[in-house]
């Protein structure tokens, strides 16, 4: 997919960001504002993050915005919605703190083995599967309270629950 392609878009404003994105192939809700921001709030200077599945890059643009020295992985594997994540970026002036990522969340987070110190996994019916990656892309903490190598940081799991789906 090209540039010249991102034409049917519509443009939304939420918390001082701006997001294009082509709502036919796109998944992009305004209800998930209180939530971005929620968890935008708890993060700490200098983190790194990983957002698994990042849409147009609304969860990490946000953060970008609200805690600048941080740095967020941006995965998403369809391609309308990292060509928009890129545009997105670059609108909302975040370049070099968002770093899209086109590809398969469990590929791509296994590539960065041991660099999160927050992992995001906006994919409700589905993240759990992905756990076991996410977990291997958590900081290592050697000698942690027990004495033995763990891992260290905070994942943010969006799942459903109490009911068959
Ligand atoms: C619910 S949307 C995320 C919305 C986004 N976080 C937001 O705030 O607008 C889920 C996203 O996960 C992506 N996705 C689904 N399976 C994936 C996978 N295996 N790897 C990476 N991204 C995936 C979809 O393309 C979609 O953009």
């Amino acid at each position: 997919m090209g540039k010249g392609e991102l034409e049917n878009h519509v443009q939304y404003r939420e918390s001082g960001c701006v997001f294009k994105a082509d709502l036919e192939h796109i998944f992009l809700s305004p209800r998930l504002a209180y939530e971005r921001m929620r968890i935008a709030k708890k993060v700490f200077p200098g983190e790194t993050i990983i957002n698994m599945f990042a849409g147009v890059g609304c969860f990490s643009i946000l953060i970008a915005k609200v805690q600048p020295r941080t740095k967020i992985y941006s995965i998403d594997v369809n391609p309308h919605a990292y060509e928009y994540m890129k545009e997105n970026v670059t609108l909302n002036k975040v370049e070099g703190k968002v770093i899209p990522i086109l590809g398969d969340a469990k590929e791509e987070a296994e590539k960065l083995e041991g660099v999160a110190d927050r992992i995001l996994m906006p994919l409700p019916e589905q993240a759990h599967a992905f756990l076991p990656s996410a977990v291997r892309a958590l900081h290592l903490d050697k000698g942690g309270a027990v004495g033995g190598t763990g891992v260290r940081g905070v994942i943010h799991l969006r799942c459903f629950y109490g009911k068959e789906r």
